[in-house]
């Protein structure tokens, strides 16, 4: 008697879960963009007086009656915005198409199809994206205010970011242009300093409505090989861009071989490398590296005086190695940026070849003369410091506070060139009284 029962209960069991899947399609998941066209399929077996109706969480959105011409009817959410095709709902398809969809319109759907055959539902998961596009509409849904505030972004498309020499500091100065809603600018070093950062950013608005952000920041003395990061985020989580950047300057001598350093930031994965020069007029290209394919574009003439060691540049060492340098063809800027997408890393190198001696006319004799003589005024200038100190620890006087100040006096006046030699002893001679008789 039992027995028979729960043999019984299995074959109703069995039959049960037969029809329910006989009739039940699995779920769909549909996902549309903001503000596009989206399509909830919907398909049933072929048969006569169709009726269609759609529900999200049990309540009819739309709904389609066979008959006298086909009447459809949409709730007020749905109105003017959905549609159904009389032609297709014959072949089997109760497709809803439906317009302009927001994030409002997310949810699980179910299509209910009566007709001379019987019943049939499906159900459609429908999610709904926002895009990364120019001029996109992104929609932010506030969950506990059960509010949807849209706006068209206008997305970063890249960032600027160059060093400025002004009198008597340097700035860097970061530029994004073109966005909505106003991005956001912060700064960084790396290595990562201590020092208080502080930059002024100012937005400003065009008539479209459309921000630049111009953020300047003056660099640490004192700090030559800091690279600067301009990171610019927004509002709406897109991608934050950065740009970095280090300066530096180095010499070398004609027929020589030269490696120009240049590393990239440790947060740079895989980037790709490209190397570039210019000497006053557009840039010329030298080679690009990619370290995801290991492919390496050299340009005629350079790929015969420059070397680069592949196997290290995804380990962010892109040095290059200039080979047998010419002082009037390799003297210039050389300029090595890593990127990957969003983020730039930027090294510029002033690199200057000095001829051979023999050649060179009185201005390159100068110009040794003048390292000779640097050399000399800093051995001296240690020495004057380390005496004016040891003098003035005892009677309690100001430190030698001047020394870093002086250093990076020597080399503004490097930038200027042979002339300077006077004026650099003379601001010399002025600052240490007891090195003149020294020096001269
Ligand atoms: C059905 O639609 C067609 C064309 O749209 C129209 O000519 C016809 O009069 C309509 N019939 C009824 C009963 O409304
Ligand atoms: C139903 O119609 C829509 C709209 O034309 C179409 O995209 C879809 O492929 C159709 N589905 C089937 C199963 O034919």
């Amino acid at each position: 008697m039992s027995a028979s029962c729960i043999w019984a209960c299995f074959l109703f069991a069995i039959s049960a879960a037969a029809a329910a899947t006989q009739d039940k399609t699995p779920d769909v998941t549909v996902t549309c963009l903001v503000s596009e066209e989206c399509l909830l399929p919907c398909s049933f077996p072929l048969a006569t007086k169709e009726s269609v109706r759609w529900f999200r969480q049990d309540v009819v959105v739309f709904s389609f009656r066979r008959g006298d011409n086909g009447s459809q009817t949409a709730s007020q959410v749905f109105a003017g915005r959905a549609a159904m095709f009389p032609q297709l709902i014959s072949g089997g398809n109760a497709t809803l198409m439906l317009k302009e969809v927001g994030l409002m319109d997310r949810g699980t759907y179910r299509c209910y199809v009566r007709t001379s055959k019987g019943e049939h539902n499906a159900k459609v998961v429908l999610k709904v994206e926002g895009r990364f596009d120019a001029n996109m509409l992104r929609c932010q849904n506030f969950e506990d205010h059960q509010e949807l505030a849209c706006f068209r972004v206008a997305p970063i498309q890249g960032l600027s970011l160059e060093l400025y020499r002004l009198s008597g500091y340097e700035e860097m100065k970061c530029i994004v242009r073109n966005v909505f809603p106003p991005p956001r600018v912060t700064w960084a070093t790396e290595p990562p300093t201590f020092e208080d950062l502080r930059p002024i950013t100012r937005m400003l608005a065009d008539k479209r409505g459309l921000y630049t952000a111009d953020s300047r920041l003056r660099t640490l003395s004192g700090q030559p090989d800091l690279i600067y990061v301009c990171k610019v985020s927004t509002s709406y989580g897109g991608p934050t861009w950065t740009s970095s950047l280090r300066e530096r300057e180095i010499r070398g001598s004609e027929g020589r071989d030269l490696t120009i350093p240049c590393f990239a930031p440790p947060y740079l994965n895989n980037p790709t490398l490209h190397w570039s020069f210019t000497n006053g007029e557009d840039p010329a290209h030298i080679l690009t590296y990619d370290s995801r394919s290991g492919d390496s574009v050299s340009t005629p003439p350079w790929d015969d005086h420059v070397e680069l060691d592949g196997f290290r540049v995804p380990f962010g060492d892109g040095s290059l190695r200039l080979m047998d340098p010419d002082h009037a063809v390799h003297t210039g800027t050389y300029s090595c940026v890593f990127s990957v997408p969003y983020n730039t890393h930027t090294e510029r190198t002033d690199v200057s070849i000095e001829g051979p001696t023999v050649n060179r006319s009185t201005s390159e004799a100068a110009s040794y003369w003048w390292i000779v003589a640097l050399a000399v005024a800093v051995l001296i200038l240690g020495l004057v410091a380390m005496f004016a100190y040891l003098k003035l620890k005892g009677s309690a006087a100001k430190p030698p506070r001047r020394d870093p100040e002086e250093v990076t006096e020597l080399n503004s006046v490097k930038d200027v060139g042979g002339e300077s030699q006077m004026s650099e002893d003379g601001r010399f001679l002025a600052g240490g009284t007891n090195g003149q008789s020294g020096l001269s």
